[in-house]
């Protein structure tokens, strides 16, 4: 069956500042990303997600671009970037970009211009109001800064020094296109798009995600980009779900190949602290936001399949009791890596790196975790209630550098690491974990193998999805059937000790060795039927 070439890709995703520091300012950069390319290629990930290294003040980390087709010093020169290019092409990697469309800096020359007076050309590349309404912005505060210059308000769903683009305007979608064009020009791969659906935004009705222009948008931005070329495309859309996915994903509307959903994590959310006073953990409501994306129409979706990124904590702090860190971390992994979609590894997770665990308010620097703690208290939580929401949740859980070596500060530099790291003895890091045929990073590459493996690929790619034992309180099991043969996994999220259900055909996978009737806290059971 002839299938998009996407199709076949485990994408890694990069924090680019938590990675490798190559030059001791405690910052990783892209010259340190090549340095560590044989460990992604030997991993078994075949295309890289690099978040933003566009130059930007770095308000929110990168999401705030001033230039689009210049690499921030911080992270390195232009040059740095087409070598990147190059060492990935060697090594048979592809490269994604992390492209924020939605917005830029306020320091990108376009809306220093655009502020300067209502005639500017670039006025109207932003949105501004005479009035503002009451809407409230993700990162804190009003959606709307009030701009002396010209004493009118502009639109901003993040932070202020994040302005909205106005996508309504066809000068400023021309200039996206270019810039677009530039970096496929230069061989990368495709694009990840932030927050892509808030693009149609109508802010006087008070809608940003899936406004009424969206997906009219989006299809413009394929048609004059990517659209035409081998390439890849992954949205984010917290706004979305099983329903309206298809208006992005289904071939036929030449949009994107694939969305992030998240709603394995939103649907934890309290009612009135959202993510900061998450509800508890329940498997079957879990299971049921996998399965619900997984028993959708195949032919008008593709799925992305990932527990964490850069704004998530680890899912092994979430679901795994902490005595069982390792096991859990490999259970994690392999119980929706067979599942349909594209897998995503966030860097860490293949050595099972936990959240931060930092002592103090004051060792936060996530833009988001700072506003949220008086936004909280004022809300109504206790200062201990605050820092407990934050601790769980911040998104500085998956910021910390990454844990490379058994030496001081993991190898992640010779400088003091911009971000506190973990508390982590040596034994979780790649270099220690390579060496051990049990650890969390040989079980990875073990499963990527199988995941990757011409005798399985067809039925993991193409395979239909069967949920299995889902009535249980504690499996998340479900068969993938091809012809005559499937693929049965069965996993164990609970801590406890339960009857092994019946399984069928030879094991391929699984993350503990014992000879009894029964499924171990955390075991996974991979088996094929053929
Ligand atoms: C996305 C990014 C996040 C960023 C936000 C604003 O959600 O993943 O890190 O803060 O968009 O650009
Ligand atoms: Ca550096």
């Amino acid at each position: 069956m002839k299938h998009p070439s996407f199709q076949d890709h485990v994408v890694y995703q990069i924090y680019p500042r938590s990675y490798q520091d190559s030059n001791g300012d405690g910052i990783g950069d892209i010259k340190g990303i090549i340095s560590r390319l044989d460990h992604i290629k030997d991993l078994g990930a075949t295309a890289i997600w690099l978040s933003p290294v566009f130059e930007s003040p770095m308000e929110d980390n990168g999401y705030d671009i001033s230039d689009y087709y210049k690499i921030d010093p911080l992270f390195g020169t232009n040059e740095d970037m087409d070598e990147l290019i190059k060492e990935c092409d060697k090594r048979g990697l592809k490269l994604i970009l992390d492209m924020v469309l939605n917005h830029t800096s306020d320091q990108h020359k376009w809306f220093k211009e655009a502020k300067k007076s209502k005639d500017n050309p670039y006025r109207d590349f932003y949105i501004w109001r005479k009035e503002p309404n009451d809407m409230i912005a993700t990162f804190g505060g009003s959606m709307w800064e009030y701009s002396k210059e010209t004493d009118e308000y502009y639109f901003h769903m993040f932070a202020p020094a994040q302005p909205d683009l106005n996508w309504h305007n066809e000068a400023l979608r021309n200039e996206m296109y270019k810039m677009m064009n530039f970096w496929l020009d230069k061989g990368v791969y495709g694009f990840r798009l932030d927050v892509i659906e808030n693009l149609g935004k109508e802010p006087d009705n008070k809608i940003c995600s899936n406004g009424p222009t969206l997906h009219s948008i989006i299809h413009d931005i394929s048609k004059h980009t990517f659209g035409p070329r081998d390439s890849i495309t992954i949205g984010e859309a917290w706004g979305s779900n099983s329903q309206n996915r298809y208006l992005y994903t289904d071939p036929e509307r030449e949009e994107l190949s694939m969305i992030f959903l998240f709603d394995h994590f939103t649907r934890f959310y309290s009612d009135k602290y959202g993510k900061w006073q998450l509800k508890p953990f329940d498997m079957p409501s879990l299971r049921n936001a996998f399965f619900d994306h997984q028993t959708g129409d195949p032919n008008k979706n593709w799925d992305t399949i990932f527990w964490n990124n850069h704004d998530l904590p680890r899912a092994v702090s979430r679901y795994v009791d902490p005595n069982y860190r390792k096991d859990g971390a490999k259970m994690l992994f392999a119980s929706t890596l067979f599942m349909r979609g594209t897998p995503f590894i966030y860097q860490g997770d293949e050595i099972g790196m936990a959240n931060a665990h930092f002592p103090s308010k004051n060792d936060y620097r996530d833009v988001e975790s700072i506003n949220a703690f008086s936004d909280l208290v004022k809300d109504g939580l206790s200062a201990e209630e605050a820092f407990n929401g934050i601790a769980a949740v911040s998104r500085d859980n998956a910021r910390i550098p990454m844990q490379w070596e058994a030496q001081e500060n993991f190898g992640f530099t010779k400088g003091t690491p911009w971000l506190k790291g973990s508390i982590d003895d040596y034994a979780w890091t790649v270099e220690e974990e390579a060496k051990d045929p049990t650890s969390i990073l040989s079980f990875y590459k073990e499963a990527l193998g199988i995941w990757h493996d011409e005798k399985y690929r067809a039925i993991i790619r193409d395979g239909s999805f069967l949920p299995h034992y889902d009535d249980s309180r504690h499996l998340m099991a479900y068969q993938r059937v091809l012809n005559d043969k499937k693929l049965v996994v069965i996993a164990n999220f609970s801590n406890e000790e339960i009857i092994k259900p019946i399984t069928e055909g030879d094991v391929i996978l699984r993350n503990l060795e014992h000879e009894e009737n029964v499924m171990k806290p955390y075991e996974i059971i991979v088996t094929y039927v053929g």
